[in-house]
């Protein structure tokens, strides 16, 4: 499959976040794909080979313009969202802005461009009362977050049909970037307690399995929507007893809380998270919890 991106120009929004540098990173040595990443940070805009970081803030339309018909992507992964759900929640404004109207705005230069539109989403635009969903289910979405993603993919789909919806859900890492897993062994190794919810169900989703499944669909230039996570689906609290067991932790500091009990400021789907079957037939790097963990513990790659 390494072969057939080989030869495209590849743009990664929100190259400073946990899968857009994953995906710059998987594109420029392992695939060998010229590649610029998208950030909001302070950068030097310098090619080091055949990648390069540059700084776009990409709720600046004109700024957004200039950067796309400067590279003029073959193909464009668009990562970058605000993904704080309860931020989402109490600033609506820019939670559109990114979410959605940014969105629009890229799929609207992939399509004059002629480049693929790979658009990243999530479980969050289902309500939660009773997934695991397959890519057909009905979009019903409980908070703002939510909110911002239906509706583009809602624009994405009527602009640009032969775009790729990619939703995910519960990714983890162990890099520098802030996620459950992170979270977990953080509070954990401090002594401190965990108080991880049973009521929110998903797939965990190792973050360098998940590039690597985005970059099989691209290569065989899969269309419209796929479900791409972990296959394992699984609560909040079982999750974290399973980080906890593979890191050699203390579970009995592990403590089991609904939503009731710990309120948080946006609404979080129930029964979330996916049926994968559908990515499942196409690339082998959608991993098992276990088996993601071991290879996190073994500092191993898959
Ligand atoms: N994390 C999850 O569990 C999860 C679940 C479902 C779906 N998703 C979706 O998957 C995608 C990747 O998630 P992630 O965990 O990698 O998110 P992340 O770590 O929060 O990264 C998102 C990145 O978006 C960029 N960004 C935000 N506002 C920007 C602006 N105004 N201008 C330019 N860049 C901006 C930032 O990139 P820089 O740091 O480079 O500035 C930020 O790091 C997102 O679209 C998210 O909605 C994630």
């Amino acid at each position: 499959m390494a072969s057939s991106l080989a030869k495209k120009r590849f743009l990664v929004t929100g190259a400073g976040g946990q899968l857009g540098a994953q995906l710059v990173q998987e594109l420029a040595y392992r695939h060998g794909c010229p590649v610029i990443g998208w950030t909001s940070q302070n950068v030097s805009g310098e090619m080091r080979g055949n990648h390069a970081y540059r700084q776009v803030d990409i709720t600046d339309r004109q700024a957004v313009e200039q950067a796309f018909h400067e590279w003029q992507p073959d193909c464009v992964i668009h990562c970058a969202a605000v993904t704080n759900v309860d931020l989402c929640e109490r600033d609506r404004e820019i939670a559109k802005q990114v979410n959605t109207t940014s969105s629009a705005w890229l799929a609207e230069l992939a399509s004059r461009g002629g480049a693929k539109f790979a658009f990243l989403s999530s479980d969050y635009v289902f309500d939660g009362s009773d997934g695991p969903y397959d890519e057909d289910a009905r979009v019903n979405p409980i908070n703002y977050y939510g909110v911002t993603k239906a509706a583009a993919e809602q624009i994405i789909c009527e602009h640009l049909p032969d775009a790729l919806i990619l939703r995910t859900t519960v990714l983890y890492s162990n890099g520098r970037h802030n996620n459950f897993l992170k979270w977990v062994v953080t509070q954990l190794q401090m002594g401190a307690e965990v108080r991880a919810f049973t009521d929110q169900y998903g797939n965990p989703t190792w973050v360098d399995g998940l590039a690597r499944a985005i970059l099989d669909l691209i290569a065989l230039d899969c269309q419209g929507i796929y479900h791409v996570a972990g296959p394992d689906w699984v609560n909040r609290y079982t999750f974290a007893l399973q980080i906890a067991t593979a890191f050699g932790l203390p579970a009995a500091r592990i403590c089991p809380v609904t939503a009731e009990q710990l309120p948080q400021t946006a609404k979080r789907p129930v029964r979330g998270g996916f049926r994968v079957a559908k990515s499942l037939a196409l690339t082998e790097h959608l991993y098992s919890i276990d088996e993601s963990l071991q290879w996190l513990r073994g500092g191993e790659r898959a």
